[in-house]
């Protein structure tokens, strides 16, 4: 069969058909039981991912380092301070270069108003393909492990269940609105209804809350605003409690984290969790602000499933490196 994934980016999970993601989701079944079971799959022998961070990270660099090591190619670790980024090479010359030598290069950069745009120029010069590993608009990898874990727990046809995606009060810094942006992008083409539950500060990008809108028409699946944190738990099979800045009330971080303080009963804990269906399970991509964003009882509890979310960004980067380099 022709790999039509070959060659292609990954900036968002928009650009990808839901028959493409079900194939890429398959596919990281395959290698987590692979792995499992210790075969050995060296589907990127002698290849090499270009990573470049702009941004801190724990889960997203070594889930992609080790999946290139265990696909049995190399992955390089790239911070700008250390590139001629840093004096002012532009994105053309880095997209060119880079493709000159090896066969991916992965992108974070959140800065607001700058990380999305810088990955899409990346993308246009580059011969080979971009992969987002998160910019300010969307969290495209994150959320595949999202629904590959929903999948493992619900099962593959994920029509009808539903997910609140919810604002956390978390402190000292602004976190980007693209995991709760892409949450709300993806989940619904999988017929999976949505409540994004936030207070009227903390709104997304209308432009993503659109198209929510009309990917929840086009699934068959709701999507709903709420400004009561609860309305994400009432009934729920799956909870993403989660918090980020006030982008589109304000951009000065001062301000932003002002309002942020405004809302500390935005806390996921026992009481909002058994508010649920009897089935729901607890999901942050972390890391998570313990004791601000959740209790301990929650994130430690029986129906925290957030160390397998993390687990199955392994195996859904593997996936997209081994269809698309
Ligand atoms: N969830 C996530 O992207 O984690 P890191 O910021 O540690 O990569």
């Amino acid at each position: 069969m022709k790999n039509s994934l070959f060659g292609r980016d990954l900036i968002t999970t928009q650009d990808w058909t839901v028959e493409e993601i079900a194939r890429l989701l398959e596919l990281a079944a395959e290698l987590k039981a692979a792995k499992r079971a210790g075969t050995a799959t060296p589907l990127l022998a002698a290849k090499t991912l270009y990573m470049i961070f702009f941004d801190a990270s724990t889960r997203t660099r070594n889930s992609f380092e080790t999946g290139m090591t265990q696909l049995g190619g190399h992955a390089i670790y790239l911070s700008p301070d250390k590139m001629q980024i840093s004096h002012g090479e532009n994105a053309k010359d880095t997209a060119n270069v880079l493709s000159r030598y090896g066969e991916a290069i992965a992108i974070r950069h959140c800065a607001f108003g700058e990380g999305n745009a810088y990955i899409r120029e990346v993308a246009r010069h580059a011969s080979v393909p971009v992969i987002s590993m998160q910019c300010d608009i969307y969290h495209p990898c994150q959320i595949l492990a999202d629904l590959m874990t929903i999948r493992e727990r619900f099962g593959r046809d994920t029509r009808g269940l539903k997910l609140g995606v919810a604002w956390t009060s978390a402190p000292n810094y602004v976190r980007p609105l693209s995991v709760p942006q892409s949450l709300i992008l993806l989940m619904p083409r999988f017929g999976i209804d949505v409540t994004l539950a936030c207070p009227p500060e903390f709104r997304l990008m209308p432009e993503i809350e659109a198209q929510a809108k009309a990917n929840a028409k086009a699934g068959g699946a709701r999507f709903e605003i709420s400004d009561c944190f609860e309305d994400a738990f009432a009934g729920a099979n799956v909870v993403v409690p989660k918090s980020w800045g006030p982008l589109m009330t304000t951009r000065d971080t001062k301000q932003g984290l002002a309002l942020i303080e405004q809302y500390p009963t935005w806390r996921c804990d026992g009481a909002r969790m058994a508010l649920g269906s009897p089935d729901l399970i607890y999901m942050h991509p972390l890391p998570a602000d313990r004791g601000r964003e959740v209790t301990d009882e929650v994130i430690d509890g029986p129906r925290s499933v957030v160390y397998d979310e993390a687990e199955n960004r392994l195996h859904v980067q593997k996936a997209l490196m081994a269809l698309t380099m």
